[in-house]
């Protein structure tokens, strides 16, 4: 889709590092204008500064506040007078059970990872429309397909991320505006750092031979929406896991729990 258009308007969440930085990168490339956002402004200063020559503009916003959300689809679209791809990428996971969280930290996750993208598809999916087509990248994990017993509240706020994206398509049809559904697998990046609670089980840092590098992620993105694919699952061999989970889901549940260890006391 952006091979058909001169310059798109990209506009990228969770742009300061990780996976978002790496999108910055490989559509900046290609040509497209770029609009960055996240909390960090310096942060976005910085990748900016390293994607030029590539036109970029910087809008920090925090997307757990609903009217941050608001107002970036605002200022995104008097940038450039249109938004071509909207890439909803920024995130954040939660390593705890649910009944050791406090409630206010699953509220901030789900603004983040939900809610956050459904208010800028809300925003952005009618000019998209009025301008003849548009993209919406949602950047989910294959925990939205497979619910993870070490991320289960995060799990749940991908699957909703999924099952939006899979309803909006069909909405959407003969519009020319598509929905993209990224999965990745484990990601080299900051992101179990990040975690707004919780840890990675220690017996899982150690299982992350299928990790695959931001910039790979980034790729198998930019792919992605060229082809208008319905669902990207990176690395691929994550459609195993998906298969598994739909024809075998108890012999998956024994999997991950060895994988997960015991629950915490
Ligand atoms: N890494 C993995 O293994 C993996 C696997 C599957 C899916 N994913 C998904 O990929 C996406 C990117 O993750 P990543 O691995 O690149 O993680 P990361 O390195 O931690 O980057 C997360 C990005 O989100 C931004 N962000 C976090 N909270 C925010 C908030 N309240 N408001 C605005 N921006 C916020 C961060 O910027 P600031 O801190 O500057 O705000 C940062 O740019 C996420 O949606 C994640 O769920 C990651």
């Amino acid at each position: 889709m952006i091979r058909d258009l001169q310059n798109p308007v990209v506009l990228i969440t969770g742009a300061s590092m990780g996976i978002g930085e790496a999108c910055a990168r490989a559509f900046g490339r290609r040509g497209a204008r770029l609009i960055l956002t996240a909390r960090s402004a310096e942060a976005l200063e910085r990748v900016r500064q390293a994607v030029a020559p590539a036109e970029a503009q910087v809008l920090p916003a925090d997307l757990g506040r609903p009217e941050d959300v608001a107002a970036l689809a605002e200022r995104a679209l008097a940038c450039w007078g249109r938004v071509d791809v909207l890439v909803n990428n920024a995130g954040v996971g939660i390593y705890k059970p649910c009944w050791e969280l406090e409630p206010q930290q699953a509220r901030t996750m789900m603004e983040v990872n939900f809610f956050a993208p459904l208010e800028l598809m809300r925003r952005l999916i009618p000019p998209m429309r009025r301008q003849g087509g548009g993209t919406i990248v949602n950047v989910s994990s294959i925990a939205g397909q497979v619910a993870l017993p070490w991320l289960t509240l995060y799990s749940a706020s991908k699957a909703a991320l999924n099952f939006l994206a899979d309803g909006v398509r069909i909405e959407l049809r003969g519009s020319g505006v598509r929905i993209v559904s990224v999965c990745p697998g484990f990601v080299k990046t900051g992101f179990p750092q990040h975690a707004l609670g919780g840890q990675m089980p220690p017996a899982l840092a150690t299982r992350r031979r299928f990790a695959i590098t931001a910039e790979e992620c980034a790729d198998a993105i930019v792919r992605g929406v060229d082809r208008g694919s319905r669902t990207v699952v990176t690395p691929r061999i994550g459609w195993a896991l998906v298969w598994l989970a739909r024809v075998f889901p108890k012999t998956l549940d024994g999997i991950l729990a060895r994988m997960r260890g015991p629950a915490p006391e």
